[in-house]
């Protein structure tokens, strides 16, 4: 018997992996984050399980219910919002199973980056504007190292997901514009995204703080910033060289005119 740290989703039930939802199906024990998982999710993937709600739980505590699981024989689900890798909270979860020698397996959830990209219609890497995203935040109780605040990561000028930040709009869009954005970069804030409530904002550095704050978001969004975001209205700048008609790869011959 092994531990199962597996990534939820974003929020839609049908946004989990396949394998995420058949071990949940087969779990005896899940803990679950409760601030950021849908309990309802939970209830229609595993409807008999044993159920804890992490969200009141210490370190200590989810472990003890983790093992407990394992040396009963019994099959033990870790469900964790988006995926476990992205501020999940995960790798001091495994350095403590690793101490009681107790194995585990990762299976991948779909971000919120991710899920926020879909639900604008916006892909994040475009030719001649990013082939490169960051998925960052703010500091909060969690420092973040000061080679990575926000000012130094926007001196690159790629395409930016922030994570934990919306509630500090505001210092997020000045830290933004002491690096290469400029008032006019667009920004999107994805709040709750693919749960019935979602709300999409757009706009630019220079009034995003205040469409945020007249909606009233104040947590469980994402920032999404970079001039990617500018091509819905204004265009693409140039197409991939993917499915070019006169570029030949392993899979097609291009057509040479
Ligand atoms: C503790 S982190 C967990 C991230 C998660 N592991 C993931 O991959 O999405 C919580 C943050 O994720 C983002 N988040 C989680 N669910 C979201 C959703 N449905 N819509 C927008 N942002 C979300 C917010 O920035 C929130 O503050």
């Amino acid at each position: 018997m092994k531990v199962f740290f597996v990534g939820a989703g974003p929020g839609d039930a049908e946004l989990i992996t396949v394998k995420g939802a058949r071990l949940l199906q087969e779990a005896d024990v899940v803990v679950f984050a409760g601030s950021l998982v849908d309990r309802e999710l939970v209830r229609t993937y595993a409807p008999d399980a044993e159920v804890y709600d992490s969200a009141g739980m210490n370190l200590d505590e989810t472990t003890a219910v983790l093992a407990n699981g394992v040396a009963a024989d019994k099959r033990v689900v870790r469900l964790h919002t988006g995926d476990p890798s992205i501020y999940g909270a995960i790798q001091e979860q495994m350095a403590a199973l690793d101490e009681l020698g107790i194995d585990y397996e990762v299976v991948p959830g779909v971000t919120s980056a991710f899920a926020a990209a879909a639900a604008l219609k916006q892909e994040l890497t475009l030719p001649e504007v990013s082939q490169t995203v960051i998925i960052t935040r703010m500091a909060g109780k969690t420092p973040v190292p000061e080679r990575e605040s926000l000012a130094e990561i926007a001196r690159i000028g790629a395409t930016l997901v922030i994570y934990l930040s919306v509630s500090m709009i505001g210092e997020v869009v000045d830290e933004l514009l002491r690096g290469a954005y400029t008032p006019e970069t667009p920004v999107a804030v994805a709040a709750r995204v693919t749960w019935p409530d979602e709300q999409l904002l757009e706009g630019t550095l220079s009034d995003i703080a205040a469409k945020v704050k007249g909606a009233g978001i104040g947590k469980q969004a994402v920032i999404l910033v970079g001039d990617v975001l500018r091509a819905r209205q204004e265009g693409l700048k140039a197409k991939s060289l993917l499915y070019d008609k006169g570029f030949s790869h392993g899979y097609r011959k291009g057509i040479v005119a």
